[in-house]
């Protein structure tokens, strides 16, 4: 045996040793967990919106009334700090106009209609003095607190999250955020709720030490300082939707997933043409292939 297989020998034992090694923290990574506190929350199910799957798009109606949605209710407590006004008009937003696809957004008289209904915080140029001023399209969203501590005064302590891109952030995305939203429940017999607090079987939590019943039937969910928000009616559409608490959750929801992720659509119809291109290339190479070899014995 020459000494280069030799060496290719150990190496490869080495490789295999270490991969072993791999394996059993992997497998014991996992067996020595601690046993954490359950935190369980009801899943999230048998909610459908128009973006799933590969050929979805968003509804723009729906979306137009997600932001109604945001923007009358909402937005008394939670930012979006990463939307301006004029993204609204944008290319598959909520505001965007299909009859003037050159239009920059920001020249979108919806958007400016928009804007044009908020104040918003700046610096006067010619004294530095702190003024407000009417939003323009370029502008943020206008924010419901100055900081975090108003925001936190404001509610009981807890801090509302900026919603930008919780569609993201949070497992189970817009079906999770319909769910908590319609899914406040009488807090189960045997429960104590603490003040300012809320049972919300979908809201991820531990409730070990607020539960007096049987050790092993700890209900779902947790508690959460947000308020049920949406009832029948709370907003009303310009587009005769029936103004149902599932309605209003359903539109925001799908707002928020395209706040989150706004150019979704257009990744898709990406990945669609050129899982397509791929096709029509593999089955241009494979003939190709054919008419090279076809008078080669191989
Ligand atoms: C009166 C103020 C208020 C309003 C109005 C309000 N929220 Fe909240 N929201 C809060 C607070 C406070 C929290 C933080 C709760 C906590 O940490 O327990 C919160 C938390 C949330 C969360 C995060 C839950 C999680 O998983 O941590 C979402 C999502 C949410 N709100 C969505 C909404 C939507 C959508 C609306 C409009 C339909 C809305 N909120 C209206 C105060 C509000």
């Amino acid at each position: 045996m020459t000494d280069l297989s030799m060496g290719f020998r150990t190496a490869f034992s080495r490789v295999r040793v270490s991969m072993l090694a791999v394996l059993a923290v992997a497998l014991f990574g996992v067996a020595a967990q601690p046993a954490l506190a359950k935190t369980t929350a009801r899943e999230a199910e048998g909610v459908s919106f128009s973006f799933e799957g590969p050929f979805g798009v968003f509804d723009q109606a729906e979306l137009q009334r997600g932001y109604k949605v945001y923007a009358e209710v909402c937005s008394a407590c939670h930012s979006m700090k990463l939307l301006s006004y004029r993204d609204l008009a944008q290319a598959g937003g909520p505001f965007y106009d299909p009859k003037h696809p050159n239009l920059p957004p920001a020249q979108s008289p919806y958007a400016k209609a928009i804007a044009a209904q908020y104040k918003v915080s700046d610096i006067d140029h010619d004294t530095g003095d702190v003024i407000e001023r009417t939003a323009t399209p370029a502008d943020h969203f206008r924010a419901p607190f100055p900081n975090e501590y108003a925001a936190r005064a404001a509610n009981g302590g807890a801090l509302p999250p900026d919603l930008s891109v919780i569609a993201r952030a949070r497992e189970g995305g817009p079906a999770y955020i319909y769910k908590l939203l319609l899914g406040y429940e009488e807090p189960p017999k045997g429960m104590t709720v603490p003040d300012g607090k809320y049972y919300n079987p979908y809201m991820p939590g531990d409730m070990g030490s607020f539960w007096s019943g049987p050790k092993d039937k700890v209900p779902e969910g947790g508690f959460i300082s947000m308020a049920k928000q949406l009832t029948p009616d709370r907003v009303q559409f310009d587009d005769k939707t029936p103004s149902t608490a599932e309605n209003e959750a359903h539109a925001v929801a799908t707002f928020l997933a395209w706040a989150a992720d706004p150019h979704m659509v257009e990744r898709k119809q990406t990945g669609l043409a050129v899982m397509l291109f791929l096709l029509v290339f593999t089955g241009l190479t494979y003939l190709s292939y054919r008419q090279i070899w076809r008078n080669v014995a191989h």
